[in-house]
């Protein structure tokens, strides 16, 4: 059991945004759980995702502890489950199970990577807004502990398919609060425009709230039990209050249902979003902050209702695997370009070209995010000149970092690492270009191991029929 908190494991660790145990030897060289850079590009080759495995287990036994430890202080409990869209192989799914995670999966084929991984069926949580019938019939038939229902059509097909099985599926309602969140602020709007889940607020001249319906309707169902309710609210959230307002929002939907129904759900799903640092500086959301603030409010409105306090479930992907992971480029062609400036200025923009880019990590392009980079292999001792990091693709929008200051020396072989990429660069990567998706390899003590191997040529010819 991991009892430090990750940000203390690292001797000489470079601070956030860089994992724990990214350290630089005497050399001046980075080394991931004392395995020097160079020595992994030359066993694995360029571009690579790197995992420090101890810092992704770090976090999700820091997330863990302190949401069990916040929620068993009001009498309650909570279950955590790594949320795999952000980074899913069978090692990661297996790690976090170990540490007491479960896996929470949003389409056939991350349910089927968990389950591969040996995760039981009972610790497995399944989203999405358009399951197919192949996919909700493989959950069920995996036994998964929670289905997350997510339409009223969808609560008739679950429920089909349970009874076609002779078994009872427990299920949760996905509900829409209005409350959104993400960078540094929440808002909170009563009518929804997006595909998630089922509103709380009846529709002007409605009965009743969409999410009133289905949970009515789950209940009319013999081969459905209802769990709970699922409210998640968006990604890279820093403050609190967002979450703060929803868990108010579910629980008093939760005692609405009791009044009404007389049937006091024991689940509260809170989803994931929970914010980590990109660039130096930043400060991340602190898992222990964030669990005592839900905490509270799940006390006080649960006794406000007279209702016993439910347990709470979360489902964190990027805080537990963003900053574990990191991506290492090799540099390639080095070009000085002369910029006129808006401004009339005109300056030098060294333009340098990595062996990945966009179909790697889409993030830069797709959310504008930024990262920050540094030289991996030594320190340079030149004066900083301005770069700017592209990738190797036929377009000129391929830049990972808009603008950054490297040595001057910087030239062709160099390794540069970029911090924090361990969620959605890999699960979100494309073969644009017919670029082969690069490795998983994840290091601890000393070691390195292989989680999932580079993509070939080959392995994308052979999909091809001819
Ligand atoms: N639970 C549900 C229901 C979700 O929809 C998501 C993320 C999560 C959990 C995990 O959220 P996290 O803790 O990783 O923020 N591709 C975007 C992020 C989209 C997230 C979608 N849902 C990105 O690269 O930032």
């Amino acid at each position: 059991m991991f009892e430090h908190n990750w940000r203390e494991v690292a001797a000489g660790w470079l601070g956030e945004p860089w994992p724990a145990n990214l350290t630089r030897n005497a050399a001046g060289e980075m080394e991931l759980a004392g395995v020097p850079v160079t020595q992994i590009a030359g066993e694995y080759g360029t571009p690579i995702y790197l995992i420090d495995k101890g810092d992704f287990l770090g976090r999700a036994a820091a997330y863990r502890e302190a949401f069990e430890s916040a929620f068993n202080a009001i009498g309650s409990e909570a279950s955590l489950y790594y949320a795999g869209k952000a980074n899913l192989n069978k090692s990661l799914a297996r790690w976090a199970h170990e540490v007491g995670l479960g896996v929470d999966t949003a389409s056939g084929g991350e349910l089927a990577t968990a389950l591969a991984a040996g995760v039981p069926g009972a610790k497995i949580g399944f989203h999405g807004n358009n399951k197919s019938l192949g996919e909700i019939t493989a959950a069920v038939k995996a036994g998964v502990g929670q289905i997350i229902v997510d339409s009223l059509g969808e609560i008739d097909q679950v429920a089909e398919v349970a009874a076609d099985l002779g078994v009872v599926q427990p299920v949760l309602v996905r509900v829409t609060t209005g409350v959104h969140a993400g960078a540094h602020e929440y808002i909170s709007t009563a009518h929804e425009d997006q595909k998630f889940g089922l509103s709380i607020h009846a529709a002007p001249g409605a009965h009743d709230s969409p999410a009133m319906e289905a949970l009515a309707k789950v209940l009319d169902k013999p081969s459905l039990k209802l769990l709970g309710l699922h409210s998640h609210i968006g990604s890279q959230i820093l403050d609190p209050a967002g979450f703060v307002a929803a868990a108010g929002a579910v629980a008093q939907l939760r005692a609405e249902l009791y009044r009404r129904r007389g049937v006091l759900v024991e689940e509260l799903d809170l989803g994931g979003g929970f914010g980590i640092a990109y660039l130096p500086g930043d400060v991340p959301i602190d898992p222990g902050v964030a669990a005592k603030a839900l905490a509270t409010t799940i006390a006080d409105t649960s006794a406000a209702l007279g209702t016993p306090p439910p347990r709470v479930a979360i489902e964190p992907g990027r805080s537990l695997i963003g900053g574990a992971g990191i991506t290492l480029y090799q540099v390639g062609t080095i070009k000085p370009v002369t910029v006129h400036g808006k401004d009339g200025s005109i300056f030098t923009r060294v333009y340098v070209s990595v062996d990945g880019g966009m179909s790697d990590n889409i993030r830069p392009i797709l959310y504008g995010a930024q990262y920050h980079v540094e030289l991996a292999n030594r320190v340079g001792t030149a004066e900083t000149q301005l770069c700017r990091i592209v990738g190797k693709h036929c377009e000129s929008g391929d830049i990972l970092v808009p603008q950054v200051r490297l040595p001057s020396d910087l030239k062709a072989g160099d390794l540069i690492a970029m911090a924090a990429t361990g969620a959605y660069g890999r699960s979100m990567a494309s073969n644009y270009n017919m670029l082969p998706k690069p490795p998983v390899v994840a290091a601890a003590d000393g070691e390195t191991q292989l989680l999932v191997r580079r993509e070939t040529v080959e392995d994308m010819l052979a999909l091809d029929q001819g």
